[in-house]
């Protein structure tokens, strides 16, 4: 297990725990969490479903309170940033507004003029090929582009730290396999801290700098790995051997957790 970060922190959580209150009783989700992830950082969880991992991610965005311990995330010197930005599986975008519209909505949430703001959803557009989609409606653009929107958008807030849940999960696989080369890509530009959760394994290798395993429920963390895979990375990069190696490490125990959550289930 490796929880050491060469860089200051950006998001600390110790000894995190989530209880729900249930119709049943008392439901412990999360147990003993512990992780301190880098500035700079990308770091992603797996786990099987039901582990915990959205509730993590909800509590480290503040959406949901801790039932014990605490999460931290370090502030940079613009107090005018947001301190996090989600992008969730569903799209979460405004079916009333353009593309370029959604993209500014942060920004205009934070009183910035509409020139500026404008300026600044163009430039992201630009970035990722839908500079010519700006004044459609999501209605009008694909599943895959849509997503592409939210994650845009979430990167023009500027947020010290994005945090994603399953943001690809929707998406079919080529589609997917763009999309992760596209965050890869934008990744390498704007080495943003990022939480990342999803379910594929495969991914969260191809994306991350560490990959933390969680234990099926009470959701703790089993392990964590540090991958050394060279960057930039793409798609290629999963036809390295030393990819095969780390998806088969994790993987044998991955798969253990995923057994045992199955045989939990009433
Ligand atoms: N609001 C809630 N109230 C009660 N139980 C919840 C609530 N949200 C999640 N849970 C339960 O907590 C566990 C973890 O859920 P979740 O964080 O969504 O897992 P994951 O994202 O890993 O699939 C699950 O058993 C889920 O049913
Ligand atoms: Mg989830």
């Amino acid at each position: 297990m490796d929880d050491t970060v060469a860089t200051p922190w950006k998001i600390r959580a110790q000894s995190v725990g989530k209880v729900y209150d249930t119709a049943a009783g008392p439901f412990t989700a999360v147990e003993d969490f512990d992780l301190t992830v880098g500035d700079g950082e990308f770091v992603a969880i797996v786990g099987p479903s039901g582990c915990g991992k959205s509730t993590v991610l909800r509590m480290v965005a503040g959406l949901e309170d801790v039932s014990s311990g605490r999460i931290e995330i370090a502030r940079g010197s613009d107090p005018g940033k947001p301190t996090n930005s989600v992008v969730f599986q569903e799209y979460a975008i405004f079916p009333w507004k353009t593309v370029i519209e959604n993209v500014a909505f942060g920004l205009q949430m934070r009183g910035i003029s509409r020139a500026e703001r404008l300026d600044v959803a163009r430039h992201w557009l630009d970035r990722v090929g839908l500079a010519k989609f700006a004044e459609y409606y999501p209605h009008q653009i694909s599943g895959g582009m849509k997503q592409r929107v939210s994650i845009v958008r979430a990167l023009a807030n500027d947020p010290e730290v994005l945090l994603m849940d399953e943001p690809l999960g929707a998406l079919d696989a080529q589609t997917r396999v763009v999309l992760q080369e596209e965050l890869l890509r934008i990744w390498e530009e704007t080495r943003k801290t990022v939480l990342y959760i999803t379910h594929s394994l495969e991914e969260a290798v191809l994306l991350g700098d560490r990959v933390v395993l969680m234990s099926a429920q009470p959701g703790r963390i089993l392990d964590i790995y540090q991958i050394d895979l060279p960057r930039p990375r793409s798609f290629e990069t999963t036809n390295l051997p030393a990819f095969a190696d780390y998806r088969a490490r994790i993987w044998d125990k991955l798969s253990a957790e995923v057994t045992r959550a199955m045989e939990m289930q009433p």
